[in-house]
């Protein structure tokens, strides 16, 4: 058995692997999918893996779900026969489910280390001596420690890489411990924590367009960016996850996970390379320059009713919704406002980044003319699976004289000819885990240092304000970001394709 607690990764020296043509062999694999039977896998996961294998991404794969429900092969096999039904996003034929359930098998957890041990062992020998091993912990964080002692036990530490799923922590303390205690078992090198919102393409769209073009990168600055929203409104409410979002709420959820690393990709400076190190490094750099949350520059909100669900307690103290101001104490960004913001059962499902320009120090048009009358000059990303991109800005409204209108350039993904090639976030996350690349994920120094600046909002919290459901937020929100105004809801929509 392996047992390590060496903190650092063995990175690939800078150029020595062809990344991102996507073309690397994939070493065959044994996925331990712990909580086989949870949404996240039914969702995700396993219509994720199915697709991975049957598109020939990587092929070589055999799956071992393992949950506290007792089924066995043959009904582990109907339950994700359903799931990629239902949540899959090609038709798979009858010919290739049976070729992919022949790669499913289940170990219950009450079954013990043996067993799975035992079924582990029986796949790798169909794969032959190169196999890897991906334990995929999406398990809640208390299971977690309990999953990793059976990795120990049953001697599954070697050949074996660890994803791990968010909350990594719920302070500063606790991420520390976990993290230690993590490294009692794998190194750092072998543990990929998730971060899903890093797998979208969308996201990954942020570098291409900062890095691989000459034009936005110097006006990238506290010189010409007056502002930046991160705003993340979901229509969901809690389904059956109301117990464990009652003790988390939207900023352990969303803010000091998904929000933050896409900020770091908008803020971050350009890396010397595209390798995990490099990037990684950045990342860091824009988590230690982040100022404090201070609880005066934070709106928490509860949504009307959330009191009454199950698993909810009558005087929750939980917040279902977030707004803040924060900002990043460096020479690119000092004194520019990162205003971010996301909640449940809210107006819209959205996931926008919005920076927004300075405008025109002086004026030539009139007033009436429409100059400045629709907010400044934006340059918009979409998060959404159909990614987009926009920028805005002021032309001339067509005819006599001179009025101006908001125009704007827009891109869409799925306009594109590879709009099929699309991997689904957690699809393209479980490949660059197997393919053993750091890249998109996140390490233990980045949320240690998170967990840092959000100590005063954790020890001070300002009280939660109700808000009718399929609203903005409650109404504090516009004093938070006065004199500017949210960008969302969009005054103009989306071009539609003529
Ligand atoms: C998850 C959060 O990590 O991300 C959920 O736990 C949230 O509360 C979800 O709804 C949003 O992800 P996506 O990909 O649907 O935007």
């Amino acid at each position: 058995m392996t047992v390590a607690n060496d903190e650092s990764i063995a990175y690939p020296a800078p150029g020595s692997r062809p990344y991102g043509n996507g073309k690397e062999k994939v070493p065959p694999h044994v996925v331990v999918l712990f909580g086989a039977t949870g949404d996240l896998a039914r969702r995700k996961l396993i219509p994720g893996l199915a697709h991975l294998t049957l598109s020939a991404l990587a092929p070589e794969v055999r799956v071992i779900g393992s949950s506290l429900e007792e089924l066995d092969d043959d009904s582990f096999r109907q339950f994700a026969k359903a799931a990629v039904g239902e949540f899959g996003g090609d038709k798979v034929s009858p010919q290739q489910w049976e070729d992919f359930a022949a790669r499913l098998h289940y170990v219950p957890q009450t079954a013990g280390p043996e067993a799975l041990a035992k079924a582990v062992r029986q796949c790798e020998e169909e794969l032959g001596e190169e196999v890897m091993r991906l334990h995929y912990l999406s398990v809640p964080p208390k299971a977690a420690e309990a999953v990793i002692g059976m990795i120990r036990s049953a001697d599954l530490v070697e050949r074996s890489r660890v994803v791990m799923e968010k909350p990594f922590g719920t302070d500063l303390q606790s991420a520390i411990a976990l993290n230690a205690r993590i490294h009692e078992t794998f190194t750092e090198s072998q543990i990929f924590r998730i971060d899903h919102f890093l797998g979208k393409e969308a996201a990954q769209n942020i570098l291409a367009f900062r890095f691989a073009n000459g034009l936005f990168e110097p006006i990238w600055n506290r010189n010409f960016i007056d502002h930046v929203q991160i705003d993340i409104p979901e229509t969901l409410g809690m389904e059956d996850r109301a117990e464990f979002y009652e003790a988390t709420g939207a900023f352990k959820d969303m803010v000091v996970t998904h929000l933050m690393q896409v900020l770091a990709f908008v803020a971050m400076e350009p890396p010397t390379a595209l390798e995990p190190r490099a990037i990684i490094e950045e990342k860091n750099k824009v988590f230690r320059s982040l100022l404090p949350f201070e609880p005066g520059n934070v709106v928490r909100g509860q949504f009307e009713g959330y009191r009454d669900l199950d698993g909810v307690a009558p005087d929750s103290d939980t917040e279902t919704f977030i707004a803040l101001r924060c900002g990043l104490d460096n020479w690119r960004w000092a004194g520019v406002p990162f205003y971010l913001r996301t909640g449940k059962r809210m107006a819209e499902g959205q996931r926008i980044i919005s920076i927004a320009f300075r405008e025109a120090p002086r004026s030539m048009f009139p007033v009436g003319s429409g100059v400045g009358a629709q907010g400044p000059d934006h340059l918009t990303f979409d998060l959404a699976d159909a990614s987009k991109m926009s920028l805005s800005f002021y032309g001339k409204r067509p005819g006599p004289g001179m009025r101006l209108d908001k125009l704007s350039m827009q891109f869409a993904t799925t306009e594109t000819e590879r709009a099929e090639d699309v991997l689904e976030a957690y699809e393209r996350l479980i490949l660059d885990a197997m393919r053993d690349d750091h890249t998109l994920f996140t390490m233990a120094e980045g949320i240690e240092s998170l967990w840092a600046r959000s100590a005063p909002l954790l020890e001070n919290p300002p009280i939660v304000k109700p808000y009718p459901q399929g609203s903005w937020g409650p109404n504090a929100i516009h004093q938070l970001i006065a004199p500017n105004a949210w960008r969302l809801p969009f005054e103009r929509g989306w071009r539609e394709k003529r």
